[in-house]
């Protein structure tokens, strides 16, 4: 079992915070298959400060989401304890929310250059003092617990991702997710185990793993080699929700029985639905093509009912498109 604060996780299974991807419809439907806590996409912690009425949109959510991580990105401990403490508390007039985070997560593993450029995401990694100095004053101001996700370095040349690590535990941290590959490598393979295993021998507060898992298998070598206390899923969740369902299983000891083509193509309906309840109809269609390929691909036909996908405009067409899809099946 995973404690994070008072929040208590079986398995300690998370959906990794997805910028565009891990929106509210989303985060709900692998709450159903299995995910055990939800991250919010990153949000800017400059944003809230100046009261960004985008920004506040993306940090809306629902019970049905919970537990549920608010992730902020920044560099200024200042800022980042100001907007973390109006996301703790709820003071935010953009953002209608019901309840509170479980918690706040900080962003120090984004490698895109308008991130990593502002001295913000992966490139904290680079400054331990400055880490210390973010995750204690983020602590100092809220009552929730504060979680932090590293890489494992800047480059190969620079993998501090232990050095990072006590930093954030020392000022405060209650748990740390390691995704284990360096800022140079962006997404690409290898995932970097070893430190991911030493990171977790180094500390006392709970860690969770992350990169590379896109099976029960790769689930079970994540948890036998690195003896981490949890996993997050990413891209092997994109399309696939059952990836949840598939690791608890397994973990459970229990036949895992995947869903059918049909089955798949209803609950990326679902989903879709749920997009457009939230975010409108244009956005949630635009938004859906992009989802709607992860679900199908590698299918047979998937390459052209992409294409139709791609041309949708409107809920009904790509009902239709999906209607069409199936009966070839
Ligand atoms: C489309 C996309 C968006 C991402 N957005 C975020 C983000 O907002 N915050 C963050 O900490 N990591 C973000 N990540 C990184 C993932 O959370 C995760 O660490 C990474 O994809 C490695 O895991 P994987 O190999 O299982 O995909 C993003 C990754 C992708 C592919």
């Amino acid at each position: 079992m995973l404690k994070i604060g008072d929040t208590e996780l079986k398995h300690g299974l998370f959906l990794a915070p997805l910028a565009g991807v891990s929106d509210r419809a989303f985060r709900k439907v692998c709450r159903q298959f299995g995910a055990e806590c939800t991250v919010s996409e990153m949000i800017s912690a400059k944003g809230l400060h100046y009261n960004d009425t985008k920004t506040a949109v993306l940090a809306a959510f629902s019970e049905e989401e919970a537990p549920f991580l608010i992730q902020i990105f920044g560099s200024d401990p200042e800022i980042m304890a100001e907007s973390a403490q109006r996301l703790a508390t709820n003071n935010y007039k953009a953002c209608r929310n019901t309840c509170i985070p479980n918690g706040i997560d900080i962003n120090m593993g984004c490698p895109v250059p308008k991130i990593s450029g502002n001295g913000d995401g992966s490139a904290l990694m680079k400054n331990p003092k400055l880490v210390g100095e973010i995750v204690k004053a983020v602590s100092e101001a809220v009552d929730l617990p504060v979680t932090v996700k590293i890489r494992s370095g800047w480059d190969d040349d620079n993998i501090n991702a232990v050095e990072v690590a006590l930093r954030a535990e020392e000022n405060g941290a209650k748990a740390i997710c390691v995704h284990g590959r360096t800022k140079a490598q962006m997404y690409r393979d290898p995932v970097n185990l070893d430190i991911i295993k030493d990171v977790k021998k180094a500390l006392s507060i709970p860690v969770i793993a992350n990169g590379g898992i896109y099976t029960a298998a790769d689930a079970k070598r994540m948890l036998e080699y690195t003896e981490c206390d949890g996993l997050m899923l990413a891209r092997g969740a994109m399309g696939n929700p059952f990836l949840f369902s598939e690791i608890k299983a397994f973990l459970e000891g229990r036949e895992y029985i995947p869903p059918t083509m049909r089955e798949r193509m209803d609950v990326a309906m679902k989903h879709i639905e749920l997009m457009i309840n939230y975010k409108g109809e244009y956005t949630g269609v635009m938004e859906a093509r992009k989802h709607l390929a992860w679900y199908i691909q590698g299918q047979k036909g998937a390459a052209s009912a992409r294409e139709k996908v791609n041309r949708a405009a409107s809920l009904e067409e790509l009902r239709e498109i999906v209607n069409a899809y199936l009966s070839e099946f």
